[in-house]
């Protein structure tokens, strides 16, 4: 069984009296440990895929199971719950507490759950050192460079070792060097700490760093390999289907 299996999903919003579906049946799977990276243009569902993940919305069709959950089942409050238990977010502008020092940042989602003030503690050192902020922990967000306050988030979203974290645009706000020592600290921490990551970018660069990579267009979920990605890294037409509950090793995986 797959960590996220993601069946016929369709997504569908009504706009001035105008019926919009960025997502119109899509399925595929995630294995555990996996780091998938997400392109796609502008307006063509990536984020909403992602808040159907994390639990912060709900499909109109289809179902999603997380580690062999089926969160599409949930009511409201245990939704809430199961979120804070199993999703990290990680967002472009990282959404930082400004009254907040890193630490206190990182240690915002532990509050959500049942620990000791000790755990709590060690967790929130450990998360703030994997992402290497150890010597930054009481500034305040606007004490820090737009790429340590990313790193603060970052740290915040594996605070809780979460089952899957979900990244929209994470590099989206930062120089291109910044850009990619972020890009390498969460290969690192997919690599090193087994996350399990879905990354959402219009960077052809940092779509090619994640294990898989896949694309929405019109509604379906494209799967992209070698064979797909021409140089300009669009998918040729006609050659890529949707993906069909796949993980890596394909259907039987
Ligand atoms: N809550 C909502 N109510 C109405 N329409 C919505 C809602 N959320 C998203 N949409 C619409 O659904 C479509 C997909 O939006 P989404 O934010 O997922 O796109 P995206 O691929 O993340 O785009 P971007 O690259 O600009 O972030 C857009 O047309 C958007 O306006
Ligand atoms: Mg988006």
């Amino acid at each position: 069984m797959s960590l996220v299996e993601i069946r016929d999903v369709s997504r569908r919003f009504h706009k001035g009296g105008e019926t919009i579906t960025p997502l119109d049946s899509v399925s595929v799977n995630i294995e555990s440990g996996e780091f998938v990276s997400l392109m796609g243009a502008s307006g063509t569902g990536k984020s909403t895929l992602l808040n159907l993940l994390a639990g912060i919305d709900q499909p109109d069709e289809g179902s999603i199971v997380v580690g062999g959950r089926e969160i599409t089942k949930l009511s409201r409050g245990e939704l809430a719950r199961w979120r804070s238990e199993h999703v990290g977010y990680i967002f472009q502008d990282h959404n930082l507490v400004p009254v907040l020092t890193a630490w206190e940042n990182v240690e915002l989602p532990l509050l959500l759950l049942k620990m000791n003030r000790g755990e709590r503690r060690r967790r929130v050192d450990v998360a703030l050192q994997a992402v290497d902020l150890g010597d930054r922990v009481d500034h305040f967000p606007r004490q820090l460079s737009g790429g340590q306050e990313q790193r603060v988030g970052i740290a915040r979203a594996i605070v809780a070792h979460p089952t899957l974290v979900v990244a929209d645009e994470p590099t989206g706000d930062l120089d291109s060097e910044t850009s990619t020592q972020i890009l390498e600290l969460l290969c690192r921490l997919n690599r090193e700490l087994g996350v399990t990551l879905m990354m959402v970018t219009h960077d052809l660069e940092a779509a090619a760093i994640a294990g898989r990579q896949m694309r929405l267009d019109r509604g379906k979920l494209l799967l992209l390999d070698e064979t797909d990605r021409r140089d300009d890294g669009q998918v040729r037409a006609g050659e890529s289907g949707s993906v069909e509950a796949g993980g890596p090793g394909g259907a039987d995986s």
